[in-house]
């Protein structure tokens, strides 16, 4: 097969491109370098500079390289951003996508991998999200994708395309510190930020009713998220038929005064009190993944904790801000 990686020169599309390089999948890259760095792809690896919204662009890319599948990472991702421009967000992330599956299905493309997000659930009031949790997004963002998401599932089922929609939950880290995250839209690199200039990390709200009171998140690691892309990639290649929904997650949650303590050993900065302010709006109390959907289709799971991740978008952050 040929896999198409929208977004590849992006955070997560960088580490998914990799992973699959090395799995020894053929691939090629199509970015409009909006907000990805063409240095990050390994050599080796075509990049079409272009964007996903033009049809004549996408239709080029998947004959010349004769794609087979596709797995679309490009998009916007900023919450608040979102909430101030959403007629940019829908543009980019479902007329985008739409523009894409159209051109695929066109060119005859059969597998179809996309990035949702955790943002589909909103405000989830259990224990543990599983898929079969009610999506209720509370921001254009988490619309896009759930919008993306019934997309992508509605072209599979009358296309015959295998389709997987991968919900990743909070990604940290960086397998090398090259391919970290450039923003600061994060808890890990906004408390590195107020770290570095010798200030108070912000934790908004200590009212909430977790054990210790601020938001309980789950964090996944980049390369484990780019792991989870390989098995899915595989399983799509040998299932024409699947049609999957996934959490990507670890299970496990950790509350933000647990990580930003974490955060400040890493970083030696344990000197600096967090400073608690209030509640951001929209900030849901606990958010953690059931993984065991994703452990039973792809036989996948976690491998890296949450010290792996602080200490490897650190070395990543370093070498940004020198
Ligand atoms: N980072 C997270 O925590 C997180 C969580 C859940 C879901 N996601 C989703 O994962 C995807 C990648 O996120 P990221 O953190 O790597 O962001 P990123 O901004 O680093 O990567 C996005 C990439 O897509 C490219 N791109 C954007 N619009 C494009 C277009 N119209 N055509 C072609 N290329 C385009 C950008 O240049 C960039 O390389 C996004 O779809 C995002 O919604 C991210």
């Amino acid at each position: 097969m040929t896999w198409l990686i929208t977004g590849g020169a992006g955070f997560i599309g960088s580490h998914v491109v990799k992973a699959m390089a090395e799995g020894g999948e053929r691939i090629v890259v199509l970015d409009d370098l909006s907000t990805g760095r063409a240095e990050r792809l390994p050599d080796g690896v075509p990049l079409e500079v272009g964007t996903v919204l033009d049809r004549d662009v996408v239709d080029r890319v998947l004959r010349e390289h004769a794609v087979t599948g596709i797995v679309h990472i490009a998009g916007k991702k900023q919450v608040a951003e979102s909430v101030a421009k959403p007629l940019h967000y829908y543009r980019e992330n479902v007329e985008g996508l739409r523009t894409l599956l159209e051109g695929a299905v066109e060119a005859g493309v059969t597998r179809f991998l996309f990035s949702s997000s955790a943002a589909v659930y909103g405000m989830p009031d259990v224990d543990l999200v599983t898929e079969a949790t009610p999506c209720a997004p509370i921001n254009p963002y988490g619309e896009t994708k759930l919008a993306g998401e019934w997309l992508v599932t509605a072209t599979g089922r009358t296309y015959g395309m295998a389709t997987a929609s991968l919900r990743y939950f909070n990604v940290a880290g960086a397998a090398t510190p090259e391919l970290g995250d450039d923003g600061v839209f994060n808890l890990v690199p906004m408390v590195f930020e107020r770290l570095t200039a010798g200030e108070q990390p912000r934790i908004f709200g200590d009212d909430y009713p977790t054990p210790d009171g601020t938001c309980i998140r789950d964090y996944i690691h980049v390369e484990d998220i780019a792991s989870a892309h390989v098995a899915a990639a595989r399983r799509l290649a040998a299932d024409p038929d699947a049609s999957l929904v996934l959490n990507i997650g670890r299970g496990e949650g950790v509350s933000v005064t647990e990580m930003v303590g974490i955060i400040q050993d890493v970083t030696g900065r344990t000197d600096i009190e967090p400073l608690v302010t209030d509640r951001r709006p929209g900030d849901p109390a606990r958010v953690v993944a059931s993984a065991d959907r994703i452990a039973e289709e792809l036989g996948w799971s976690a491998r890296y904790g949450v010290r792996e991740m602080v200490e490897s978008a650190w070395a990543g952050w370093q070498l940004r801000h020198p």
